[in-house]
């Protein structure tokens, strides 16, 4: 019998208990917390979506390895698999291990990048971008124009707009692009995928400016599952092969492993070039630690070696976007406007459309993430103009492209009961929209200001 009901493909071994709030009780948290959910303490929150990085339930299997974790400060044995899994995956023969995606940012964009160059992506997710910026350097995005329908239908909004693409690199000339990077999936533009068909074209032009090529990839399981569902070449090749057909298009790669490589801590740098893998060790060893582990401990990155295996699991990979697509597809049922279609490893709430009476200087996301909090204890993150905005000489806000408002489901953590309580509370939040009040910025740093900014209700 071909069954209906997919289930999650685990049983579960251990648990960690929720505590249950009421929302008086969350009215206070929100308002210690300044109005801003990365400020507010996990215990408090019921379920949380603040992000599928790093909140992976591991593995038995994981375990297991964490326990035969060798520690040794130069050549551990669980370097010499962490390497071998990422060298086999990825096809590259020099890997720089890192404690995070963001170290592997730093590192290499800064040796790419300096005052004058300028980075080009589909789109630059916040850490990337700052991580470019923050070297004297210019990120652009060049997301097609379907990529920024948030309600129009398309296999492959992720994908980069080719022509953009390469109007930006004849505009800035060939010789000051720090590099390409393909972002996959496309998180900041909603968890979208890329095509297989729209990294060969990067390939094309890349190969035609000489320009260089990198895949961040931390996501790069999810995106193979969805190549395989949508474009028709790949319907019977494995989700790993995928992959690594991917890869084997690009000149390296960085990862943040918290994703896809089902840790809680770790990442890398993959590449073909000696040159600039020679030029990142350097920076490795100044600020992350040796080449051997690079701030990462031993068992970390034996769990990185055995998740990288286990994400392409077929069962995994089909529950993993099911219940995604689940979430997304009963949200739509009831009128919340998402986008569409689902995502990988989030649903995006379009909060300018569901809270159209609150303007974009007064964060209709921010507005929306706090309501949901309130009303049922969930933790989700705005990705608009809190987090992309930008001010003009006049002070005046320069908002994001989208508001949105992102539900991002960590991996083998909750079950569909939990979905189903966070799609009851949006009955409630439809309910009470046209009560709820815009929001504004009472502190907020330089740079990533989402992290530690306070907010207030107008
Ligand atoms: N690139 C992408 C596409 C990401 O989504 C992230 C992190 C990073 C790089 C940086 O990796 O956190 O290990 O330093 N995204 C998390 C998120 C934080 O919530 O989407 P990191």
């Amino acid at each position: 019998m071909q069954h209906k009901t997919i289930i999650e493909p685990f049983r579960i071994k251990m648990v960690e208990p929720i505590y249950m709030s009421t929302e008086k009780e969350r009215l206070n948290y929100l308002k210690e917390a300044k109005h801003n959910l990365f400020l507010l303490e996990s215990r408090k929150v019921i379920v949380d979506l603040l992000t599928d990085s790093g909140t992976t339930a591991m593995s038995a299997e994981q375990w297991a390895g964490i326990m035969r974790g060798d520690e040794s400060y130069a050549g551990a044995k669980s370097w010499e698999r962490m390497r071998d899994a990422v060298s086999e995956l990825t096809g590259y023969p020099h890997i720089i291990p890192t404690h995070q995606g963001r170290a592997g940012e730093s590192i290499l964009y800064s040796y790419l990048g300096g005052k004058g160059k300028v980075f080009i992506s589909n789109t630059h997710f916040d850490t990337t971008r700052a991580n470019i910026e923050y070297a004297g350097s210019t990120a652009i995005d060049c997301i097609t124009e379907e990529g920024m329908q948030p309600s129009l239908d398309h296999p492959f909004k992720g994908n980069i707009d080719i022509k953009k693409l390469e109007d930006t690199i004849i505009q800035y000339g060939a010789e000051n692009i720090g590099t390409v990077i393909l972002t996959v999936t496309n998180n900041s533009g909603g968890g979208q995928p890329v095509s297989m068909q729209n990294a060969k074209d990067v390939r094309t032009i890349c190969d035609k400016y000489n320009v260089l090529y990198i895949l961040d990839c931390c996501r790069i399981a999810e995106n193979a599952y969805f190549i395989a569902q949508r474009e028709e070449a790949y319907k019977n090749v494995s989700y790993k092969a995928i992959a690594q057909e991917m890869f084997a298009l690009a000149d390296g790669a960085v990862m943040s492993a918290k994703k896809d490589a089902l840790v809680n801590m770790g990442g890398f740098i993959a590449l073909k070039s000696k040159e600039i893998s020679n030029a990142c060790t350097t920076t490795l060893i100044i600020k992350e630690g040796f080449v051997t582990y690079g701030g990462l401990s031993g068992r970390d990155m034996e769990a990185i070696a055995i998740g990288l295996d286990e994400v392409f699991d077929k069962d995994y990979l089909h529950y993993r976007i099911t219940s995604t697509t689940y979430l997304g597809n009963k949200l739509l049922e009831m009128g919340v406007p998402i986008i569409r279609p689902v995502g990988g490893h989030a649903v995006y709430i379009d909060a300018k459309a569901l809270y159209n009476h609150i303007p974009v200087h007064e964060y209709p996301g921010q507005a929306l993430a706090c309501d949901l909090y309130l009303k049922g204890g969930i933790r989700g993150c705005e990705i608009g103009s809190v987090m992309f905005g930008k001010y003009d000489e006049n002070n005046n806000l320069i908002p994001a492209p989208m508001e949105l408002v992102r539900l991002a489901i960590p991996r083998r953590v909750y079950t569909q009961s939990h979905i189903d309580y966070v799609i009851e509370t949006f009955e409630e939040i439809l309910k009470e929209k046209q009560n709820s009040k815009g929001i504004k910025i009472t502190y907020e740093p330089k740079f990533l200001r989402h992290f530690t900014a306070n907010f207030e209700r107008v």
